[in-house]
């Protein structure tokens, strides 16, 4: 379900999603000293996120399953002058990366996954998070007008990242979503989930 058809998104001009700047929700977060430690964008498209937490002096690495898109996110990285990794990986089998990360970013990816995808992605996640350090997941949310596709409900949010799976939400706020096809962002829920002890991790 990985691969090929996010690839062929970004093959035609900019996805509908990428518009060519950073969340602004991001960079009010990262402006409040949000972004600490090393910092994971778990599909990170062309970038702009990761490119901005960057650019405030953090190490960041940006993953993504889109040759295509990672492609443009380095060309904008050397353009801009801004040290980014950008390597492609698969957000369900994050334990392969081998590394530990303090802030993990998440614009745009969960909502994308099933439920049964969506539970290997919060084992994932969890296997690449320091314990205390803190998720944010910048999704559609359900409450409308004028949803994104995939919209996602505060419910399915606390269910995915409870306590038996290693997480705690800290807070789930209103907020938008930039898009191609909205004037004003699509409805999204900002979720801040703090990493806890135990839980699952993804298997090998
Ligand atoms: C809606 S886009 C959001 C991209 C970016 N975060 C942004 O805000 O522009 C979702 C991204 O997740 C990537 N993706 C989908 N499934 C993935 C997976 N299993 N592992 C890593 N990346 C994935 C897609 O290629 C795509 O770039």
């Amino acid at each position: 379900m990985t691969g090929v058809p996010w690839d062929a998104s970004y093959d035609d001009g900019p996805a509908p999603w990428d518009v060519g700047r950073p969340q602004p929700a991001i960079v009010r977060v990262a402006s409040d000293g949000g972004f600490v430690g090393a910092v994971l964008d778990a599909g990170c498209g062309t970038g702009e996120n990761a490119l901005h937490v960057a650019s405030l002096g953090l190490a960041v690495l940006g993953i993504d399953v889109a040759e295509t898109a990672l492609a443009i996110a380095r060309e904008k990285a050397h353009d801009r002058g801004i040290e980014v990794e950008f390597v492609a990986d698969d957000a369900l089998r994050l334990e392969r990366v081998g590394r530990r990360f303090t802030t993990v970013l998440d614009c745009g990816l969960f909502h994308t996954f099933d439920l049964d995808e969506r539970s290997r992605y919060v084992a994932s996640l969890a296997s690449v998070t320091e314990p205390d350090g803190t998720l944010y997941v910048l999704c559609f949310s359900d409450d409308g007008p004028d949803t994104g596709p995939h919209p996602v409900s505060q419910e399915e949010l606390r269910a995915a990242f409870d306590l038996s799976s290693g997480w705690q939400v800290s807070a789930i706020e209103p907020d938008r979503i930039r898009t191609r096809f909205h004037d004003d962002g699509a409805p999204a829920w900002f979720t801040t989930i703090r990493r806890v002890g135990g839980g699952r991790v993804a298997a090998e």
